[in-house]
């Protein structure tokens, strides 16, 4: 399968004007063509899709795990409150690249624990929206 999904959490519809000192002036789309460009130069195609609602995510994390051979997720606020997502990526064969634009673990303690992480191939945080270009290349390099 060549394909590859890219999953943004709650708010991340925002980015460009949402708390700009925090996540930058890039939009979500600028995010979608970063990753693009990516599985575009490996021949794969890619998948995008946006939820601020749990069960969504959930829905699509399963339906990747079908149709897909990896996963960029950004869960945004769900990463650190959600066993519904984390148990998702664990009932998938497929791996899956947790990406964070700011760096969780310098901002507020709540945000320092991920539900995530210990379900996931790797992490990629706090280096902006390069983050999930960096996680495309890791899933598709050999
Ligand atoms: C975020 C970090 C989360 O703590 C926060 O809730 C977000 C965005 C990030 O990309 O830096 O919505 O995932």
């Amino acid at each position: 399968m060549n394909r590859l999904m890219l999953i943004n959490g709650p708010n991340l519809n925002l980015l460009g004007t949402r708390e700009p000192g925090i996540y930058g002036s890039h939009t979500l789309s600028d995010v979608v063509g970063e990753v693009k460009k990516v599985t575009d130069s490996f021949g794969y195609e890619l998948e995008d899709f946006q939820s601020n609602h749990e069960g969504a995510m959930v829905d699509k994390i399963q339906e990747a795990g079908r149709t897909c051979s990896g996963i960029i997720l950004n869960a945004a606020a769900y990463t650190h409150t959600s066993i519904a997502i984390r148990d998702a990526i664990a009932s998938v064969p497929i791996p899956v690249l947790e990406v964070h634009i700011s760096n969780i673990h310098t901002r507020e303690e709540f945000r320092h624990h991920s539900m995530l992480a210990s379900v996931c191939k790797g992490q990629v945080v706090g280096l902006g929206i390069k983050g999930y270009r960096y996680a495309a290349l890791a899933l598709l390099e050999k």
